[in-house]
């Protein structure tokens, strides 16, 4: 790809998991705000946009092998990832962070009310994540599987009770909003995951924890929102 300044984030982030690594690393958006260009995500997260364009242009140079190229492999398999790797990952951090949070507060919470801040905020991302992947993997992954299906023996499909995958997909990208918020709340009230001074073993691995749970979560909503829901319209629309 022509990679410049002006180039969307989002199709930066397509372009190589390496990429969107490199990206959230740098602390740029790529998945709600991936429509902007790397100029105005950089301006955005504060960071030089220069330097950012010399390291991905340094790793698509040396692009690694086992990246699986998931703007060209069938839908199935996608969702398959999805659900097997950031699906499982949510389920069982959710339970271990809510674990850390309580015995943290129980410590440190006289000290640092931003624990229980925290702790707010996480457990209503939890609980959100928890019925919007339900969603997905009873209503929308399957319908994305079976019209792929569908697409390549030619059969026709009946109209879903959506109507089009546009209308899931708009609800699944606002939820996809809204837990990015809750997210962007949780790196502030935390100082970007800095645990202060005196923390202790168990609060240092929290904003690790919490890190990590970000980290994923950029990761998910960048594979549905930019590879696996604009490939899903246009397949409906017809595509093979
Ligand atoms: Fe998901
Ligand atoms: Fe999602």
């Amino acid at each position: 790809m022509n990679l410049s300044g002006k180039t969307a984030v989002k199709d930066i982030a397509v372009s190589s998991p390496a990429s969107a690594r490199i990206l959230e690393k740098a602390g740029v958006d790529y998945c709600c705000g991936g429509g902007q260009s790397l100029e105005d995500a950089c301006a955005g997260a504060g960071v030089s946009a220069e330097e950012l364009l010399a390291r991905l242009r340094a790793s698509a140079a040396e692009a690694r092998p086992e990246d699986a190229d998931w703007a060209k492999a069938p839908l199935g398999e996608l969702t398959e990832h999805i659900r097997q790797k950031h699906h499982a990952y949510v389920r069982e951090a959710i339970p271990r962070i809510s674990a850390l949070l309580e015995k943290v507060k129980a410590k440190h919470g006289a000290n640092h009310p931003e624990i229980a801040a925290i702790e707010g905020d996480f457990l209503q991302l939890g609980q959100e994540m928890i019925s919007h992947m339900q969603k997905e993997e009873m209503i929308l992954f399957p319908y994305i599987e079976r019209l792929e299906v569908s697409r390549r023996g030619g059969a026709a499909m009946e109209r879903p009770f959506f109507q089009t995958v546009r209308n899931p997909i708009q609800m699944m990208m606002n939820e996809h909003d809204a837990a990015g918020n809750l997210a962007k709340q949780i790196r502030k009230a935390s100082s970007e995951y800095a645990p202060p001074a005196d923390a202790c073993a168990s609060y240092q691995r929290l904003y690790g924890e919490l890190h990590e749970f970000e980290a994923d979560l950029h990761q998910h909503v960048h594979l549905e929102n930019n590879l696996l829901f604009p490939r899903a319209v246009d397949l409906e629309n017809g595509a093979r």
